[in-house]
């Protein structure tokens, strides 16, 4: 018992971060809603990051204090790369890179959504493991934190395969961190929530935990009302759903930035309470990409550096009170 203090008292003081609270506080799941600690629903609305090893030069806490106060943003999303150079290939170089996310994150009062960003996932079950073990060990007492295990499962990949893997890992992270949100990607790189909701994780593993719902805007309107419909049929079966990536353009990341269909989802998430990424800081010759290039992570704040869709997502992100408490 002692031992077991001294320790506590040492790991305490070995990873104190300066932490500024998180607009909401502790989150939670009540029913098919992100709520703060007594229930109430809340919205998180932020930016995702792009792939740790191809875009890193935005992967600090330079670009977190910019998005939180020159986009307003009170989530980012940490997409860590996995395979091609990612985390299998340089564990340390890009368990870093998050490390400075996370703790930019803490640092600055948003939450930070830790992604393993991998289409076959369950194929390496033990790193992630290993890994997600380790986040919540180290950073699981921290509100901020929100876990997305597996971010979209390939197209091939099927539900019982997916939840064979949520049942490895959500007890790993369980261990260390019983209260904090853990993310689950769904079928057809996350698409097909009806899937889930049909048969979801059961009693042992669903506490805390939503469904991973991703969008891209720019396809048509048909298929954008077939995407909201199968929602809201998993939403009434009572499944708790998160928009951990929506595009403005189509799922290429390329084409036309679709401002009218981009409303049409903004809408609906925000008259069902679901949070939302946008995809993504960086300077990838791209259009879903939301800085110009030549941006560098001392102008991810200034408007002059936002392409068309950065500067679409920003007005939307200013338009919402993103922190209630500090008015
Ligand atoms: C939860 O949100 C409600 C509504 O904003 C607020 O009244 C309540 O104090 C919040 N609870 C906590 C623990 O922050
Ligand atoms: C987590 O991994 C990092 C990088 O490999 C290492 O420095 C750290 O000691 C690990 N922490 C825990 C709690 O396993
Ligand atoms: C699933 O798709 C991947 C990538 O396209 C491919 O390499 C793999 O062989 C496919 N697996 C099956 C079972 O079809
Ligand atoms: C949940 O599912 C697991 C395996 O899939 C099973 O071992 C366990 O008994 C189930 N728990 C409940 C409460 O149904
Ligand atoms: C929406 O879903 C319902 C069943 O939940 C179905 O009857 C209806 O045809 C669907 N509409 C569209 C546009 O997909
Ligand atoms: C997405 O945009 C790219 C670039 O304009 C285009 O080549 C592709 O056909 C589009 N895909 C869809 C599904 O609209
Ligand atoms: C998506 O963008 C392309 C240009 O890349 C445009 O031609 C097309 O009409 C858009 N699709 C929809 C459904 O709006
Ligand atoms: C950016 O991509 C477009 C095609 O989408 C291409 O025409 C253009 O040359 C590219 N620019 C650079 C600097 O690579
Ligand atoms: C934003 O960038 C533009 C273009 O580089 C520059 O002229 C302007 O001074 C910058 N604004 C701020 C507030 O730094």
């Amino acid at each position: 018992m002692l031992k077991k203090l001294v320790l506590f008292v040492l790991f305490d003081l070995a990873f104190r971060i300066e932490s500024a609270n998180p607009p909401y506080g502790q989150l939670q799941i009540t029913g098919t809603h992100v709520t703060n600690s007594s229930g109430s629903s809340v919205q998180l609305r932020g930016m995702s990051l792009y792939f740790s090893m191809w875009q890193s030069q935005f992967w600090n806490w330079d670009t977190v204090m910019r998005l939180r106060y020159g986009w307003n943003a009170n989530i980012v999303r940490a997409p860590m790369g996995i395979t091609n150079g990612g985390y299998l290939d340089s564990p340390e170089y890009n368990y870093g890179l998050m490390k400075a996310v996370i703790e930019a994150a803490i640092n600055q009062g948003v939450y930070v959504i830790v992604d393993w960003h991998e289409e076959f996932a369950f194929q390496h079950y033990t790193q992630a493991i290993q890994f997600f073990t380790n986040i919540s060990a180290t950073y699981g007492n921290y509100p901020h934190i929100i876990y997305e295990i597996y971010n979209e499962p390939n197209g091939n990949v099927s539900w019982s395969t997916i939840k064979w893997y949520a049942e490895q890992v959500i007890p790993a992270i369980r261990k260390n961190d019983p209260n904090n949100i853990i993310v689950l990607g769904t079928p057809s790189w996350s698409s097909r929530v009806d899937t889930a909701a049909n048969d979801p994780l059961n009693s042992t593993y669903s506490k805390n935990v939503a469904y991973t719902l991703h969008y891209y805007a720019n396809v048509s309107s048909s298929q954008n009302d077939w995407q909201r419909n199968i929602t809201t049929y998993a939403i009434n079966k009572g499944l708790p759903i998160f928009i951990t990536e929506y595009g403005t353009v189509n799922y290429t990341g390329n084409g036309a930035v679709n401002p009218t269909e981009s409303q049409k989802w903004w809408n609906y998430a925000d008259q069902n309470s679901l949070s939302y990424c946008n995809w993504a800081i960086d300077i990838v010759n791209e259009s879903a990409a939301a800085l110009i290039s030549g941006t560098t992570a001392s102008n991810v704040g200034n408007s002059s550096y936002w392409t068309t869709s950065g500067r679409l997502v920003a007005n939307k992100l200013w338009s919402t009170t993103q922190f209630p408490s500090s008015g």
